[in-house]
Order: structure tokens, then C-alpha cells, then sequence
């Protein structure tokens, strides 16, 4: 696949097919995203690639986490607050959330369909497989980008295996979990779950499109006529 394909046929999967993905293509996926740069090579990504029973086990657990914890309760580390978020990022986030709904034919007031959505992120929108990207917290926050970068590149790579992917900020509200369930050490910050996975083409939230800026809304080109 070339990259602009991959680029362009990406997009946050919010729907999928129960077809597995085996641990070998899960391995090539990963393989891919290694080459990642990262600042001074220091290569700060975890992976914890779940399918299966186990994921199932995190599944259940987190869901029985989040009755005693329900989700948004807990102060997140490394989260900007919400009312801090100026122009234009309130509203690019508000239109994608009210996007999504509109995709899905929830009514904006419906709060109960709303939080169902909300919880779809556990099941990992139905996808087989779920990854988990964590990093040391010595390495914190300096090295989140590299974190990210990574991230990037496993969605890209993805793509070259006929496979999507959604980023799932959403698992930081289970960290205690899965510090348990996958047995990922306190001095690891989990950072960001992926759901991973056949797309399934019917599934409505998969029509939405996200909008985004021209480049001319924020790249400045500086020097180039001479
Ligand atoms: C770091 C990160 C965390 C995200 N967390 C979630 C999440 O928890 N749940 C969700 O449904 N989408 C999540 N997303 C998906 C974003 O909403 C999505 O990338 C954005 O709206 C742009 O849409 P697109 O990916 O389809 O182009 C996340 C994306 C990123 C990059």
C-alpha cells in the first residue's frame, strides 16, 4: 500500500468485525512501528498486544472497575482540563463528539445513548484485538511525543494489513486494571489503549467523517521565495 493510501484510508474505526487477527500479523504491525524514531533513540514505547480470554478478562474487569469508578471520576494524570481548551479546539472536539452522534442517530440530549456510546470504548468497538502503549515514568512527559509517534505509525502500518485501528485515550480511566490484569509495573504509565481489528463498511459510526484544517490554517511557510 502506498503511504498516501494508507494515510488517507485511515480513519478511527468505531466498529469491526469479530474476524481474528492473528498474532503473527499483530507481530508485523508492531514490526512496522518499531522503526519509529524517537528523541536520542531511546525507544520509550510498551506494547501489550491482547486478544482472546485475556482480553475478554480485561473487558470484565475494567467494567466492574468503572461500576465503582465510574469513568471521568477519576483525576487523570496528564490531562489538561477540558475548560481550559480555548478557540478553535472547543470546537473541532464538540463537532467530532456531535458528529459521532449524528452518525449513530443519537439524539444530542440523549445522555443514555450518549454514555452507551461512551462504553463501547471497553469492548474495544468489537474489535479482536486491543494494544496497550505504556511508558516509564522516568521518561515522562518529555518523551510522551515519541510515544505518539509510535502510535501514528502502528495506525499507518495497520493499514498495510488491511486492518483499522482507533486510539483510545479512554483506557487512562482503568489504569489500575491494567496494571493488574496484564501485569504492567506502577512505574509504567499506560498512555493509550488501540482497538485493532477488520473494519466492519455498515457499522454507521463508521461514516463519519473528521474534518480538517487547510494546511494554510496552520503552517506558516517562511523564506521560501528567494
Ligand atoms: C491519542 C488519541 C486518543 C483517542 N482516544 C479516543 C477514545 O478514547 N475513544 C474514541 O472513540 N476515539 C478516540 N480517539 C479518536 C479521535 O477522536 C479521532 O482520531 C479524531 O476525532 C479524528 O478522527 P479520525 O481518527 O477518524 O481521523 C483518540 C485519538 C487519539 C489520537
Amino acid at each position: 500500500m502506498q503511504l498516501t493510501d494508507a494515510i488517507h484510508s485511515r480513519i478511527s474505526a468505531r466498529g469491526f468485525l469479530d474476524n481474528p487477527v492473528s498474532e503473527a500479523t499483530v507481530r508485523q504491525v508492531i514490526e512496522l512501528a518499531r522503526h519509529s524514531p524517537s528523541g536520542s533513540n531511546m525507544q520509550p514505547w510498551q506494547v501489550h498486544a491482547v486478544s482472546g480470554k485475556q482480553l475478554q478478562r480485561v473487558i470484565e474487569e475494567s467494567l466492574a472497575f468503572a461500576e465503582k469508578h465510574p469513568i471521568g471520576s477519576r483525576k487523570k494524570e496528564f490531562q489538561t482540563p477540558t475548560e481550559n481548551f480555548i478557540q478553535p479546539y472547543k470546537s473541532r472536539r464538540f463537532n467530532v463528539g456531535m458528529g459521532l452522534y449524528d452518525a449513530l442517530g443519537i439524539d444530542r440530549k440523549d445522555k443514555v445513548r450518549r454514555n452507551e456510546q461512551l462504553l463501547q470504548n471497553f469492548y474495544f468497538f468489537g474489535a479482536p484485538v486491543g494494544l496497550f502503549f505504556s511508558i516509564h515514568r522516568c521518561l515522562m512527559p518529555g518523551q510522551l511525543g515519541d510515544l505518539g509517534i509510535f502510535m501514528g505509525n502502528v495506525m499507518l502500518a495497520a493499514r498495510e494489513y488491511d486492518l483499522h485501528t482507533c486510539a483510545q485515550g479512554f483506557w487512562q480511566d482503568v489504569q489500575p486494571v491494567l496494571h493488574d490484569v496484564l501485569d504492567i509495573p506502577e512505574d509504567y504509565f499506560i498512555f493509550n489503549g488501540m482497538a485493532l481489528g477488520h473494519i466492519d463498511p455498515e457499522h454507521p459510526a463508521n461514516s463519519l467523517i473528521s474534518g480538517r484544517e487547510d494546511v494554510d490554517g496552520f503552517c506558516q511557510f517562511a523564506g521560501f521565495e528567494q
